[in-house]
């Protein structure tokens, strides 16, 4: 570690995980099913027809999981609440029971001095509220202000570091527009009330939680530097417009209270958005998630198949398990672009998610992951040089703690920093877990 470049004394070193993804227990307690329940349910979506409804068996065993992440020196923790768990039918009545894991997950956390970050919002939206229109309806926006508020109320003492919402554009895009995750809607453009629903439920949610002592409120927005395949005015066009989608059509309303131009997508969001909205949205951020993995590459479209770009692939990179493309230095350009693009608007931030999936195996007790130690040591150091240029970064998540479900993959994908067997649930550190604790102790020694 002697050559890693020092980030500095106060940076919140964590690991990031989801309910849905590692939890387990589907019925217990009195959960309500989500959309993701449905979904997996449905013949073929899921690879290998994989189900969550044991997961990491997380909501058994999450003590064990408390001591992996203070073996890790972690200083913080962002996990998810399941929506189904508190309100079973997303709205009204409060289920005591499953309200009760999350405080007693909290007060371990608090234990072992490992700061809470719950996100409120990781994509497990209640079944019912799908049922009635799930993000395509406003109303969903004030049904989840309601959530806030009560999950507010039971752990607003311990809890004051928030984040509302998880990467409402990949909601959107896959769940709403193309149909690969839940609620599997194939809706393409017009899933795009689907992006101001979801913020207005974040502008409700902030207010709520503020009003019980909340300290710092974040978004978790995945974010991508967009680059075009040519300096041809057509791929720049096209990498435009897909910015437009990808980033400003999130980050834009919260940070500057105001849509980007979407004409690229022949909408204006007109009678979507309310007089008052923005406002609300815009009501200012403590600071900003950021969750990277990889820079996206865009090209003019071929033909005519109602979008205004094309991703093309990125060349001469490593690539992940995933086949995603490994681009450390994507996260440094992406922290200049934010900077650059909201200047004194842009608040504080935190990298809530970064990591990638690797085909580990345990061997003779033992997971040699030099793949992920590669990319993490690759993202801290792009992070570093970040801040060098004036970025203000205030902590980093890894993601994430276990292998786990990753959606539409199953099981196949392992982005864990402890290898999770998924017949016995064995939990068995990776030599990635032994590099990022070595990491977090070298910047926490005194
Ligand atoms: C999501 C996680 C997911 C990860 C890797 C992010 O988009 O927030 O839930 O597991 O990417 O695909």
């Amino acid at each position: 570690m002697t050559d890693f470049p020092q980030l500095p004394s106060s940076f919140l070193w964590g690991v990031s995980t989801a309910a849905f993804q590692i939890e387990g227990s589907t019925t217990a307690d009195g959960r309500g099913p989500s959309v993701w329940d449905t979904f997996t349910a449905i013949p073929g979506v899921i690879r290998d027809g994989h189900t969550a409804e044991d997961a990491c068996d997380h909501y058994r065993r999450w003590e064990e999981d408390v001591s992996l992440m203070a073996e890790l020196g972690l200083t913080g923790y962002r996990f998810s609440i399941a929506w189904p768990r508190i309100q079973p039918y997303g709205k009204g009545e409060v289920n005591a029971k499953g309200l009760a894991f999350y405080d007693r997950l909290v007060d371990g956390l608090l234990a072992r001095g490992i700061e809470p970050v719950p996100t409120l919002f990781h994509w497990d939206l209640p079944q019912a509220l799908e049922d009635e229109g799930g993000w395509l309806q406003r109303d969903t926006a004030h049904r989840f202000g309601e959530y806030a508020a009560i999950v507010g109320d039971a752990l607003g003492d311990r809890v004051t570091s928030w984040i509302t919402l998880n990467e409402p554009f990949v909601h959107m895009a896959w769940g709403y527009a193309l149909g690969v995750h839940a609620p599997g809607r194939l809706l393409l453009l017009d899933a795009l009330p689907v992006a101001h629903h979801q913020l207005l439920g974040h502008g409700l949610a902030a207010a709520a939680l503020r009003e019980r002592g909340a300290t710092q409120i974040m978004v978790s927005n995945n974010c991508t530097p967009v680059r075009p395949a040519s300096d041809s005015a057509a791929d720049r066009a096209a990498a435009d417009a897909y910015d437009t989608l990808h980033n400003r059509l999130f980050n834009d309303p919260l940070l500057l209270g105001r849509y980007p131009d979407l004409s690229a997508y022949g909408t204006d969001l007109d009678g979507v958005v309310k007089d008052g909205d923005l406002a609300l949205i815009s009501a200012p951020l403590d600071a900003l998630g950021v969750n990277y993995y990889n820079p996206t590459e865009i090209v003019a479209p071929a033909a005519d198949l109602g979008l205004p770009f094309e991703e093309s692939r990125i060349e001469g990179v490593p690539r992940t398990a995933f086949d995603w493309p490994v681009v450390p230095d994507g996260l440094r350009e992406l922290l200049a672009g934010l900077r650059a693009r909201y200047g004194d608007a842009l608040p504080p931030l935190y990298i809530t998610e970064n990591g990638c999936s690797s085909a580990d195996e345990v061997v003779g007790g033992r997971v040699h992951d030099p793949e992920r130690i590669a990319y993490l040591d690759g993202h801290l150091r792009a992070i570093a040089a970040a801040i060098g240029e004036g970025a203000d970064v205030r902590g980093y998540f890894a993601w994430t703690l276990l292998d786990n479900f990753e959606w539409a993959e199953g099981y196949h994908q392992r982005f864990g920093l402890v290898h999770v067997d998924h017949e016995t649930q064995a939990r068995t550190p990776k030599a990635s877990f032994a590099w990022y604790r070595d990491l977090i102790t070298a910047h926490r020694a005194p």
